[in-house]
């Protein structure tokens, strides 16, 4: 199966748990909204082809990590785009889910989901067998406090930011997450895989801050100058185009560099830097040359 119809599959086989028949059919709907059709499912991927290159000898329980990551990141999204937050009307080319739905709905989507996130890793749990605890903790310490996504978004509201400490909570703590998942769920030591998602997702969020900027909102799916409307540290506002375009290639070249030794390392090198070549979409990269 390729990696694209496993995460899917994994995804719907997680969101279908919330679809009973006697669920409350707005909040059901709502969470599938969330979810489907995806983004670049950039976080799953990456799971998914470090459990590949440690061997994956335990299938499910990577495909119920890629899934969990993918749902928290949704989560966050749907928590990100409410008004109190970055008051976005769209994410994905569609209205964001508290204009699709309402704002409480969005609120009770963005909680169901993360504890759905941990349910999904609960179920492979008899499978998991000792890889399940540090599973749990990875996926914990990527989305909460003090150094997960809601470390990131509360940092949003401090008088004194760093860029790196804030772009790091926010976004590298959960492609950190995606990475020493997909090592922990094939048997391995997740600590040295970490250093690997966290210049990743650094590198990832300069990208996103040069979109901010420099991208056509109807090509991204969702709205431009958010940064520059609510004062948010931006790689792209603090360093200029340029600057940023510099960090995210030697954030690359480092993450690279932290690929730990494994049996398909030399392929995962070749993979995450194809990956990575895309962050910028082509007329991004057009308009900043
Ligand atoms: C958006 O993430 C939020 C950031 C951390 C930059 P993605 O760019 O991965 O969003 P989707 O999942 O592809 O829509
Ligand atoms: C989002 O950061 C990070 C999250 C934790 C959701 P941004 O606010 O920069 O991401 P976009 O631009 O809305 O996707
Ligand atoms: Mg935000
Ligand atoms: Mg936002």
């Amino acid at each position: 199966m390729d990696v694209k119809t496993r995460i899917e599959r994994a995804l719907d086989a997680a969101v279908a748990q919330c679809e009973t028949a006697d669920a409350p059919p707005g909040l059901a709907g709502a969470l599938r909204y969330a979810v489907f059709p995806g983004g670049q499912r950039i976080r799953p991927r990456l799971t998914l082809a470090v459990a590949m290159a440690c061997g994956d000898d335990r299938p499910a329980v990577t495909d119920a990590a890629a899934a969990a990551i993918e749902i928290l990141h949704c989560a966050s999204l749907v928590h990100d785009d409410l008004p109190t937050f970055d008051d976005a009307a769209t994410r994905r080319g569609k209205p964001s889910l508290h204009r699709a739905f309402s704002e409480p709905l969005a609120v009770l989507t963005g909680d169901a989901m993360i504890v759905l996130a941990f349910e999904t890793l609960a179920r492979v749990g008899v499978e998991a067998g000792d890889r399940l605890v540090p599973l749990l903790l990875t996926l914990g310490r990527s989305t909460g406090m003090p150094y997960g996504i809601c470390a990131g978004q509360a940092w949003e509201g401090e008088q004194k930011i760093d860029l790196s400490a804030y772009q790091q909570a926010k976004t590298g703590s959960l492609f950190a997450g995606a990475t020493a998942a997909g090592a922990v769920a094939a048997g391995y030591d997740p600590v040295p895989w970490r250093l690997l998602g966290e210049r990743l997702g650094e590198a990832y969020q300069c990208a996103d801050d040069i979109c901010d900027v420099a991208a056509d909102p109807e090509k991204i799916g969702k709205p431009v100058g958010q940064d520059e409307v609510h004062h948010r540290p931006s790689a792209a506002r603090e360093l200029g185009i340029d600057g940023a375009k510099k960090r995210l290639e030697k954030l690359v070249k480092s993450a690279i560099d932290a690929v730990p030794d494994c049996p398909g390392r030399d392929q995962l090198r070749k993979a995450i830097l194809a990956q990575a070549s895309g962050f910028l979409p082509q007329h991004v990269k057009e308009r900043a040359a």
